[in-house]
């Protein structure tokens, strides 16, 4: 299942078309619209009958999708974790051979937790009817004070949703044989939410005794990240931490171009790359669409094709080593298309 997406979203998409096609994988497409496309055709940016084939073919792949400005649109990205359930985003961040970085031995993957937390929505404006009832009840609740002119925003992190995120992470620690999950918090602060997600990520992780597990203070870890980005392997944090350190990690390998990702639940999963529909860069073929072919190569793994994930990725290392074919922000000249033909050239050799 593909959607291409806004902006560079149908160049990314069809380079990285291009690619799965080429390494045997066998996948049979079916394209669906979300996005400004969707909205125009359907009067829906994310129209149920995509949503159906979503959940029909289980696994998609989709570029980037432009959120409109102005109110009364829900996010295509928040709407797709909650109504599919996908409640793992997972991030992985490499050094890529011939892009100059400043850790040259960077190698992890950052697991995220996509549904709670303060993301969850949970929010009371300021002076609103609703903020003064909570401020009333947190009074008779604990003797707590709001100010009278807070908006609040609530952090809850249940058992069940650390649980399964622990599972997952660990699961998929050994499915790619990695050794470290480290888990990124502030429970001495926040006792009840990290300090819950802490205990029972600690807890869980007892089942996995094959596989270490460590836990560092979030503002630590954020220092030790931008020192020693190799000494981590799996990073497992909340959603808020997790959305802050993708980019950080985003920035330690070299820019948006090259990060894929995943969004992942027991049911469903939808690949995307890390970066936006680039509406400065559209339509002339200059988009880098290595993030989208390596969420590709993440998909085919997702799939049970890890044969065929190695060689996308041993082909896009290939063609970045051999340097003459890039793209702008890389420092090149070459288009999206003439990318996509050296990875897929070495990719089917
Ligand atoms: P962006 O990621 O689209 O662009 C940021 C900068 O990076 C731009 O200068 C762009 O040219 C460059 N860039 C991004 N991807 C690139 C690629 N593959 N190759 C070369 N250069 C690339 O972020 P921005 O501008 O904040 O957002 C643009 C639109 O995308 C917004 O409407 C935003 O809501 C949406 N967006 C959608 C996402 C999704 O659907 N998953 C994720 C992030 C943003
Ligand atoms: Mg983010």
């Amino acid at each position: 299942m593909l959607i291409a997406g806004d902006g560079i979203g149908p160049e990314v998409a069809e380079a990285a078309r291009l690619v799965l096609d080429s390494v045997g994988a066998d996948i049979k497409w079916v394209e669906r619209e979300a996005g400004s496309t969707a909205l125009e055709r359907h009067g829906s940016l994310l129209p149920d009958s995509t949503l159906e084939a979503i959940r029909e073919c289980r696994t998609a792949i989709k570029g980037p999708i432009t959120t409109p400005v102005g109110t009364g649109f829900r996010s295509i990205n928040v709407a797709l974790r909650q109504d599919l359930d996908l409640f793992a985003a997972v991030r992985p961040a490499r050094a890529l051979p011939g892009v100059p970085i400043r850790h040259p031995f960077v190698d992890l993957v950052l697991i995220r937790e996509n549904t709670e937390d303060l993301y969850q929505g949970i929010e009371f404006e300021r002076d609103s009817r609703e903020a003064a009832a909570l401020r009333d009840e947190l009074e008779a609740l604990g003797g707590f004070h709001l100010a009278e002119d807070a908006g609040v925003t609530l952090k809850p992190i249940s058992v069940a949703g650390t649980r399964r995120i622990v599972r997952f992470a660990f699961e998929y620690a050994r499915a790619n044989r990695r050794r470290k999950v480290t888990i990124g918090h502030k429970a001495n602060v926040m006792r009840y939410s990290d300090g819950l997600f802490l205990r029972t990520a600690q807890q869980s992780a007892m089942e996995f005794t094959d596989i270490a597990c460590e836990d560092v203070a979030i503002d630590h870890l954020t220092a030790r990240l931008a020192v020693r980005p190799g000494d981590f392997d799996i990073l497992l944090l909340p959603n808020l931490y997790g959305d802050i350190l993708s980019d950080l990690c985003a920035g330690l390998v070299g820019g948006l171009g090259l990060i894929p990702g995943a969004n992942i639940g027991w049911e469903y999963a939808v690949f995307e790359p890390v970066h936006g529909s680039a509406p400065d860069i559209a339509g002339r073929g200059l988009a880098n669409p290595i993030a989208m072919i390596l969420s590709g190569a993440m998909m085919l793994r997702h799939l049970g094709r890890g044969d065929a994930a190695s060689r996308v990725e041993a082909a896009v290392d290939g063609v970045l080593r051999g340097g003459d074919v890039r793209t702008r922000d890389l420092g090149g000249s070459s288009t999206t298309m003439q990318v996509a033909e050296a990875i897929a050239g070495r990719a089917a050799a």
